[in-house]
């Protein structure tokens, strides 16, 4: 159900016409998240950078805010309430502390190109007899000089198009179904949300998925699990698989090629690799967890279509302690291209970063919390009197608060 208002002008349909590439070429650059009620969280806002890593003990809440991103990203590929259903369910969802749960609400800012920020909102509430529902849905998105904006209650949705300086002015209703999400409703305005969340990767590799025999996929989209390693490798073009292959020479010594090698209707990767006993060759299956933790994480910074923000929890695991750093240092350089995101216990990681890329993440007053690190922790830092991963050792690194 379609409806223009009287008196608004319709904006020439060729332009509205772009298709999803289109699109997909303005890199999103995300600059906030912020969670109301979400898991442990009661109220938090965390910033973004080129480069973060979520720091703080055991279940202090930094697995919970990559939960949100993962919720987020899962809305273009499943819906949302499948996405829900992922994620355990919307009871799960809501924060519990003393007193009654609340509703839970996640808010993205982020900026298309050089366009104005953009938000998108989403608060869901509890429905007796049923699951969820949306209780709001909205987006005010900046887009090659127009401005789209989205408001609904759950049910229905008005989308305006505009150019930036409100000229051209349209609205649109729609309805859309109970319990999902109003981004696929509204044409370009939608596209660039929906794009944007789809444009999160994160990472949570299944070393055994790398090495199974897998089978030939077309799609460009990595699997967070490294489960089609395989297609999303061919897809690279030769400067990059010599580069990813150069990266993971730099943690594993001796990796001279990568081929994916074809097993009937199934394929794997295959290592050329470099022994006292001379080159060898290896199927994925007799390679290493942390090689092909590495690898995949690796292909997913470099795959042919790079994430916005890659998120990547622990990257540490399984990793030798003195490849850790350059890891690292790989993923920093990458960071030029995606902005990235790492949890991590790591002191080596921690001293590694610049001290400003830190988010300290702890749990108090039964919520946890997210902030970067006070001025006070870090002028012992910047005066060299103490290194950044030393302070997370002795349990002093203090949030800004
Ligand atoms: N709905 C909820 N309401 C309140 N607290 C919750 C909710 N769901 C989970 N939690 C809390 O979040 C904690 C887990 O947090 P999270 O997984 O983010 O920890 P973490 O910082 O990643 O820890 P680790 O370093 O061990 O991976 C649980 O121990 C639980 O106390
Ligand atoms: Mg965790």
């Amino acid at each position: 159900m379609t409806s223009l208002d009287d008196g608004l002008v319709e904006i020439d349909s060729d332009e509205t016409n772009l298709d999803t590439e289109f699109v997909d070429r303005e890199h999103p650059r995300f600059i906030s998240l912020e969670l109301t009620n979400f898991l442990s969280y009661k109220q938090a806002k965390l910033e973004f950078g080129e480069f973060i890593a979520l720091v703080g003990p055991n279940a202090s809440g930094k697995s919970n805010l990559v939960a949100a991103i993962k919720l987020l990203r899962e809305i273009p590929t499943y819906g949302l309430q499948t996405a829900i259903a992922r994620r355990g369910g919307f009871d799960q969802l809501r924060h519990r502390s003393a007193g009654r749960p609340y509703d839970p609400a996640i808010r993205l800012t982020f900026a298309m190109g050089e366009n104005p920020a953009s938000t998108y909102e989403l608060r869901l509430g509890a429905v007796k007899g049923q699951r969820y529902k949306v209780k709001k849905e909205s987006a005010d998105v900046y887009w090659r000089g127009r401005r789209f904006t989205l408001d609904s209650d759950g049910s229905k949705v008005v989308w305006t198009d505009a150019r930036q300086n409100g000229a051209n002015r349209r609205r649109a209703e729609f309805v859309v179904a109970p319990g999902q999400s109003a981004i696929s409703t509204g044409g370009l305005g939608g596209y660039v949300v929906y794009d944007a969340l789809q444009m999160m990767q994160t990472v949570e590799v299944n070393p055994a998925k790398v090495a199974d025999l897998q089978e030939p996929s077309s799609t460009r989209e990595f699997d967070s699990d490294g489960s089609n390693v395989t297609s999303i490798y061919e897809n690279l073009d030769a400067a990059t698989k010599r580069e990813l292959v150069d990266e993971l020479a730099a943690i594993v010594p001796g990796i001279e090629s990568i081929e994916v090698a074809r097993l009937a209707d199934r394929q794997t990767l295959r290592f050329r690799q470099r022994t006292e006993s001379g080159i060898r060759e290896f199927y994925a299956k007799q390679m290493s967890d942390g090689t092909l933790r590495a690898l995949a994480i690796l292909l997913a910074a470099l795959q042919r279509s790079r994430p916005g923000l890659l998120v990547i929890e622990e990257p540490e695991v399984a990793i030798h302690l003195g490849a850790l750093r350059t890891l690292v240092e790989l993923l920093q350089v990458q960071s030029e291209q995606s902005q990235i995101l790492i949890t991590t216990h790591s002191a080596d990681i921690v001293d590694a970063l610049p001290i400003d890329s830190i988010r300290i993440v702890w749990s108090q007053s039964d919520a946890s919390h997210v902030a970067p690190i006070s001025e006070h922790s870090k002028e012992p830092v910047r005066l060299g009197l103490i290194t950044p991963g030393q302070l997370l050792r002795s349990d002093s690194l203090d949030p800004a608060i």
